[in-house]
């Protein structure tokens, strides 16, 4: 539905003092703004009374001038809504060529269309960003509880008081810290008061924060191998030297860090449920790397992203829980357990870090949108958040079982599943010497999201493989969406 609101005065040049008659400065302005696209189709024009006051001129030329454009088809006019330009325009002459080209045609509507998410190399965007079965790190959005969130934010938005329109606490609208470290506390083991959480925007700000407060240029940073990729760029672009390091079924290689990673001032990990393996780090090597981090003076920044969801046990307590939490940076956001697009995650981080990064923060962006942290805040404090995670567990571990029953009747052998006991994706390994992209690129063509595994090695991948997001996808699409895959990977193989 169209918006109420008057449209916005666009920049048009008006000369009071030329000889040129006022209605047709107007005509020409706003015919020029429409075929140069800076006025789009649907675009809705401001009211000619609104203009006339913004130029300081009686109605009579403003009317003339649209009443022209009308005439002409540049603009439609809707009883009782307004003026608008006019769905395909009549004539682009006039038009510099470069505009003509660029232009959207007449009745296109590019909003909301699946496009490319995100570029795995470093400016072709790959086909397995598109939207689709399998994609990585996609929750559940079709069950999203709309109606209680759309009542929350509706009520909030109406309701919220002006010094909650005001710039907000840099930290975070404190009754959000409070929820969360209560949940952090009860659900995840973690150690924290609400002094000791700092709301930001999404995990990769954290790795951001976290990356730039603690790191000088050169710093050699221990990271997972495989691991994941918004991390190892977010410490790059600090100026990391990264030290990918191996993993075995415990996680990562404490010894190797080390041996390999000698003078490194940080360690990436995620223990709950590794990214993309899925492994869940023993707790003999959670006490080896906080041995490490305590005896180098190092950090640890633990990544914990998705540990809501486990399907064979209860979810493992935080790293950050099991030491004196001094030397660990935690991680959490609300992006797998409610949606990516809410942009909220948090940082717990040892109080002679909290200043550093708290400026840091400031600095990047002053604060979080405060109206999302209340309406969050309720949707925590009123028992919601909990019962979606419990009603969102059982659709998870459905889809899960669909998806590996799929693949084991109609891939079978090829792949080798790995990771599959929480979270939303599962990793696969292809045959050796398989190039899992080509997989990919062919999947993508059967409109399948799958990630090639190779994308989440630093250096060069031992093994190819698919990361198959399951949390995304609704269990009845999950054998045909299979089935697509499979002749992907059979065409490869
Ligand atoms: C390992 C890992 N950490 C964090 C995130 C989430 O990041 P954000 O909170 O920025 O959406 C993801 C999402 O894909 C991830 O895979």
């Amino acid at each position: 539905m169209r918006e109420a609101a008057p449209g916005i005065l666009p920049t048009i040049p008006f000369d009071r003092r030329s000889k040129v008659p006022f209605h047709r400065q107007i005509y020409e302005a706003y015919r020029r703004a429409i075929l140069e696209g800076r006025l789009r189709p649907g675009q809705r024009l401001p009211s000619t009374r609104g203009l006339s006051a913004e130029l300081q001129i009686s109605r009579m030329p403003v009317l003339n001038a649209f009443d022209q454009l009308l005439h002409e088809g540049y603009l439609e006019g809707r009883v009782g809504s307004g003026t608008y330009v006019k769905e395909g325009i009549p004539d682009d002459l006039g038009r510099p060529a470069e505009v003509r080209q660029t232009r959207t045609p007449p009745g296109t509507r590019t909003r909301h269309a699946p496009r490319p998410i995100r570029s795995a190399g470093d400016d072709v965007p790959p086909d397995w960003a598109l939207l689709g079965p399998f994609r990585a790190s996609q929750p559940a959005l079709d069950e999203f509880p709309r109606i209680i969130w759309g009542r929350l934010v509706s009520a909030n938005a109406r309701n919220l008081p002006v010094e909650l329109m005001a710039y907000g606490d840099p930290a975070g609208y404190f009754p959000l810290r409070e929820a969360i470290a209560q949940y952090l506390r009860t659900a995840r083991a973690v150690r924290c008061e609400a002094d000791d959480v700092l709301i930001v925007s999404g995990s990769q700000m954290a790795l951001q924060l976290a990356a730039r407060s603690l790191l000088s240029p050169g710093d050699a940073v221990c990271v997972e191998e495989p691991g994941y990729r918004g991390a190892r760029d977010a410490l790059r672009a600090a100026g990391a030297a990264l030290v990918p390091i191996a993993l075995d079924e415990e996680g990562i290689d404490v010894q190797a860090i080390q041996s390999r990673g000698r003078g490194a001032r940080l360690t990436y990990v995620t223990p709950s449920h590794q990214y993309p393996l899925g492994t869940s780090m023993s707790a003999s090597r959670r006490l080896d790397l906080l041995e490490w981090a305590e005896r180098n003076d190092a950090w640890i920044l633990e990544d914990d992203y998705d540990s809501e969801y486990r399907y064979a046990s209860r979810p493992l307590g935080a790293l950050q829980g099991m030491g004196d939490h001094s030397r660990v940076i935690y991680l959490g956001t609300f992006s797998k357990v409610l949606f990516p697009a809410l942009r909220v995650a948090y940082v717990v981080a040892p109080p002679e870090l909290r200043g550093g990064l708290l400026r840091l923060r400031e600095a990047m962006d002053i604060f979080s949108p405060t109206l999302y942290q209340v309406v969050l805040t309720d949707f925590l404090r009123d028992g919601h958040f909990a019962r979606h995670i419990r009603r969102m567990r059982a659709i998870y571990l459905a889809r899960r079982n669909a998806l590996v029953e799929s693949l084991r009747e109609q891939v079978g052998e090829a792949l080798a599943i790995r990771g599959a006991d929480g979270g939303l994706h599962l990793a696969a390994f292809l045959p050796a010497e398989v190039d899992d992209r080509m997989v990919v690129r062919l999947a993508a063509e059967h409109g399948i999201a799958a990630a090639p595994l190779s994308e989440c090695y630093a250096g060069p991948a031992s093994r190819g493989g698919l990361i198959l997001g399951f949390g995304g996808t609704p269990e009845h699409e999950i054998p045909s969406a299979v089935q697509r895959l499979a002749q992907a990977i059979h065409a490869v193989i």
